[in-house]
């Protein structure tokens, strides 16, 4: 099979992904665009909106269907370009995806003799490409993933992930920029992770789903994520305790089976927008998004001064849950230091610099689960932020005038921090390269507008 990817030299701007022969998909905004963001601000979010599937708990899900040959329906996967990407690489893998009327997503790895590889052409515009790692090994005996590129937030080795699959019983070996496994079956082990890694947990917990005897998974990270993919490969027939601690139980099966499985809310984009209504003097409430998973954010901004209501998943009329922030007269300055999970979340740290700038007073923010992670800070600068770092630490001096320029960033979230920052500055920002936004945020011009804010995107 020949897969065609174009280089980024010609531009995958308006690449339409190859669909796979039973594929029907929906036309989706996830070319790489040169697309801008025009916010014209300042302006007030007010309104409410439903949150997207997440994107990081829908991207393991997709990587477990390669462990059954047996259909496996996802519901509220978003719509955003990482999710595109690990489905053109699921493709390549010979997984066929179909589109269902109720906008679910069939996927089915009938073939086992596909490919086993994952390109670099694909992997390097998206690092959870290696999360096809674990189920490959696990169900075919054999991966040959190249090693990951991603968001530019530092080195982020996947040490981890290797040590853990070489637990298992593969043997692995590193050359010309891939890694290829190998593996006849995985046996159960004890394994523990020396730092807690998000990827590394899921990848494991998958290649762990088909081995013989039992795993136990020490210092496992704790996302909200990982408890989704465990409820999926259970619901496949998989047998799992203790996901969601630092301690995961894993039984080994022979097979895995059919499932339906709906992707939970992405909490770092309900974050984004709670934050914006912060910062903006908005209301905005966030349907279908559980507090519970957002909890040290919720109590960041209650401590600052803003109003929040919220109803835990399954509680009165939300049966996802509901979050609704308020913004108080004024912001109180809040230190804030990231961790892995419960701690305050890595993936909110620029969002709440953006909102720092607008709080009275003097904050710090610590940065501790990636280093440079502060590409943000030079944009924020030239708005008008007043923002001071060293090495893992910003000092932020509130409450600063903020203006527009035209900015761009090189990561994700980093991205969002200054559509927010867009939103309180007078004038017209401009937020190029918005691809970088693509990859996680379902049309965000979209839910701005909904939610009162003057923002088009400009190709
Ligand atoms: C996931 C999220 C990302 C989030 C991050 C931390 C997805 C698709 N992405 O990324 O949005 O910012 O969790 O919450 O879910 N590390 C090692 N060795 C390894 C693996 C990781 O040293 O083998 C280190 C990393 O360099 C980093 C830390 O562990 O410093 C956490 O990384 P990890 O949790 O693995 O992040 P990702 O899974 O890549």
């Amino acid at each position: 099979m020949m897969l065609v990817i174009p280089s980024p030299e010609v531009g995958l701007d308006r690449y339409t992904p190859r669909r796979t022969a039973r594929s029907r998909g929906r036309t989706l905004p996830y070319e790489l665009s040169m697309d801008k963001l025009h916010i014209h601000g300042p302006c007030r979010l007010d309104g409410t909106i439903r949150a997207s599937g997440a994107k990081n708990a829908a991207l393991p899900c997709l990587a477990a269907t390669l462990l059954t040959d047996e259909p496996v329906a996802l519901s509220r996967v978003p719509p955003v370009r990482d999710l595109a990407t690990m489905r053109r690489l699921l493709a390549h893998l010979g997984v066929e995806s179909e589109d269902r009327h109720d906008g679910a997503t069939v996927f089915r790895a009938a073939s086992p003799g596909s490919l086993d590889e994952a390109p670099y052409e694909l992997v390097k515009t998206m690092r959870a490409s290696c999360l096809v790692l674990g189920p490959l090994t696990a169900r075919r005996g054999h991966a040959r993933v190249s090693l990951p590129g991603g968001c530019a937030i530092g080195v982020r080795p996947i040490d981890q992930h290797l040590a853990g699959l070489e637990a298992l019983g593969a043997t692995v070996r590193l050359e010309h920029g891939y890694v290829e496994t190998r593996a006849k079956r995985l046996r159960g082990t004890r394994f523990r992770f020396s730092v807690p890694t998000v990827g590394g947990t899921e990848n494991l917990l998958m290649a762990a789903v088909l081995a013989t005897g039992t795993t136990v998974l020490e210092n496992c990270a704790r996302e909200p994520e990982i408890v989704d993919l465990a409820r999926l490969l259970s619901a496949m027939g998989a047998r799992i305790s203790g996901a969601g601690s630092s301690t995961i139980e894993i039984e080994g099966v022979d097979r895995l089976g059919a499932a339906e499985h709906p992707v939970i809310a992405d909490r770092i984009e309900a974050g984004t927008y709670l934050i914006g209504a912060a910062m903006t003097q908005g209301d905005v409430t966030v349907d279908g998004s559980d507090p519970a998973d957002l909890a040290p954010l919720l109590e960041a901004l209650v401590e600052i001064g803003a109003q929040v209501d919220s109803l835990p998943r399954g509680a009165g009329d939300a049966p996802d849950g509901r979050i609704r922030v308020r913004a108080g007269e004024r912001l109180g300055a809040r230190d804030m230091t990231t961790a892995p999970h419960p701690g305050f979340p890595t993936d909110l740290q620029a969002q709440y610099q953006a909102l720092m700038t607008q709080a009275e007073g003097i904050s710090h923010v610590r940065e501790t689960v990636f280093e440079n992670r502060f590409q943000h800070v030079p944009e924020l600068v030239r708005m008008g932020a007043r923002i001071r770092t060293r090495g893992s630490v910003a000092r932020i001096r509130g409450k600063a005038r903020l203006s527009d320029a035209t900015v761009m960033a090189t990561d994700l979230r980093a991205s969002a921090c200054l559509v927010l920052a867009g939103l309180v500055a007078e004038g017209t920002t401009i937020v190029d390269r918005i691809y970088h936004l693509d990859r996680g945020y379902e049309r965000m011009e979209l839910k701005l507008q909904a939610l009162g804010a003057r923002v088009e995107r400009v190709g």
